[in-house]
């Protein structure tokens, strides 16, 4: 699987028109990219590998389906965190992988002040879907799932909210097996590395720090 996806769902046309308006406060916002999470990460979700299992109705036994494979989401810091409830909403089970990027804001790349997987060789889970509403030189994102590849992971997505075309293809040249599922290419980035039109600063408007 290899591919850009981008939502043509109505809801997610109507969730963006939120949390692009600047007016939005940030409980708002908070709630607006929970729910347009849930739209990207089933997108996201819908190639897993099954087994068949056997589960007794109260009428008779019959056969179903359970997921076999480790998930692991990989939010990235801060912003990421606001993907985190709804993916694990739609995987209980999942294991959360964060990681801290900082972007220069003179050289535009992430700098990383936290990362768990520093101190292991291999990371347990068989799919990492990396978690991050804004993709825009594609620093943040080409950086971890390069981090994920070194840790042994084979499948790695990325979920994202607004796209710049400059990150898509910084990824698309950097991963081209990742695919990337996303909610909008937006137009281009601005002089400071900012998408247009995209929301501004998407971990300031999560947790209100101006
Ligand atoms: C933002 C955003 C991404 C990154 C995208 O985070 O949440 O992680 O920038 O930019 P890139 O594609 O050019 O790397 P930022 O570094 O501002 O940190 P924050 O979430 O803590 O505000
Ligand atoms: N990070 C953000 O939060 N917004 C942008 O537009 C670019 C990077």
């Amino acid at each position: 699987m290899s591919s850009v996806t981008v939502s043509a769902h109505p809801l997610m046309r109507h969730y963006l028109t939120i949390l692009r308006d600047k007016r939005t406060p940030p409980d708002r916002f908070r709630q607006t990219l929970h729910q347009a999470s849930l739209i990207l990460l089933y997108e996201a979700l819908s190639h897993l590998p099954t087994r068949k299992v056997w589960v007794e109705t109260p009428l008779e036994a019959t056969e179903g389906l359970e997921i076999a494979a480790r998930i692991g989401f990989v939010p990235i810091l801060r912003a990421g965190l606001g993907m985190v409830d709804a993916a694990l909403a739609l995987v209980p089970t999942a294991q959360v992988w964060h990681l801290g990027f900082k972007r220069d804001e003179e050289t535009l790349k992430p700098r990383v002040y936290y990362n768990p997987l520093a101190d292991r060789e291999l990371l347990p889970v068989d799919i990492a879907i990396i978690l991050d509403p804004m993709l825009a030189t594609g620093g943040s994102a080409t950086a971890a799932a390069r981090l994920l590849k070194e840790h042994g992971v084979n499948d790695v997505r990325f979920v994202g909210l607004i796209a710049a075309p400059e990150g898509i293809a910084q990824m698309r040249q950097a991963h081209p097996d990742v695919p990337l599922f996303l909610g909008v290419v937006d137009r281009q980035l601005n002089d400071h590395g900012y998408i247009l039109p995209g929301l501004g600063d998407a971990g300031d408007r999560l947790f209100a720090t101006p």
